[in-house]
């Protein structure tokens, strides 16, 4: 008896959650709905929240205006085959930005570089450029001479000339439009120091951004 009073408590059970099945598969369905909707339009945002910031972020533009001897020092030891070289550039950047905002930099670096191994440096202080506007950097590289000793390639550079040389500027920051947009601008001007007429010749300049 109480085996059967059982089964038919189960079989009465069995039926209600069928009821509730059916509503419960409606209400999924639109559950489903609405999270569909809620998925189509948050990608809405999303790519207009992209098109209101990156894709409207320009990249901060940096130029190198020129680069000039300051000071050249040269003493050739040929019994030794060694040179002592002091060397200082004056190198004029301008920095544009581009954007309706303002671009702020941090502390960056400047290089100079022989032969790919920095030998000089010089630090660009943080700064903020206003929207639109453009910032001139008069940078001051200086050789390090002790950096430069140890290159065997010097001597024979020196012999023939003209001292290759390279600077490197990286300047990295943010705009700010909905939200911070980091930005890296990396410039590398190679160049050769005429070491009779005493002028830097054969400038060439790369640039590029990343956003
Ligand atoms: C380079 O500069 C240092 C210090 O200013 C000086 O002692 C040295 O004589 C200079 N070297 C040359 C080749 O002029
Ligand atoms: C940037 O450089 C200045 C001066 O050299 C220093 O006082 C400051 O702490 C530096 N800021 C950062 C974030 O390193
Ligand atoms: C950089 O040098 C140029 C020319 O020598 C000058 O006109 C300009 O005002 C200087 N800029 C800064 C920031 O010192």
């Amino acid at each position: 008896m109480e085996v059967e009073a059982q089964s038919n408590q189960q079989v009465k059970k069995k039926k209600m959650m069928m009821g509730t099945d059916r509503k419960k598969s409606s209400r999924r369905r639109r559950c489903i709905c609405l999270s569909v909707t809620a998925v189509i339009l948050s990608l809405g945002m999303l790519f207009l929240i992209l098109g209101l910031t990156v894709f409207k972020t320009k990249r901060p533009v940096t130029t190198v205006n020129s680069i000039s001897l300051d000071d050249l020092d040269l003493s050739i030891d040929i019994a030794r085959l060694s040179v002592r070289l002091n060397v200082t550039l004056d190198v004029s950047v301008s920095v544009e930005n581009p954007n309706r905002v303002g671009f702020k930099y941090t502390n960056s670096t400047a290089f100079l570089r022989y032969k790919e191994n920095d030998v000089g440096e010089v630090p660009i202080p943080a700064g903020k450029i206003d929207a639109r506007d453009t910032r001139s950097l008069n940078l001051t590289l200086t050789l390090m001479a002790d950096r430069l000793l140890s290159d065997s390639n010097l001597y024979s550079d020196a012999a023939s000339g003209t001292l290759p040389f390279q600077t490197y500027i990286r300047i990295s920051g943010k705009v700010r439009l909905l939200f911070n947009i980091h930005v890296v601008t990396y410039t590398t001007c190679d160049l050769q120091i005429d070491l009779i007429n005493r002028a830097v010749s054969n400038q060439k300049c790369q640039y590029k951004t990343k956003l």
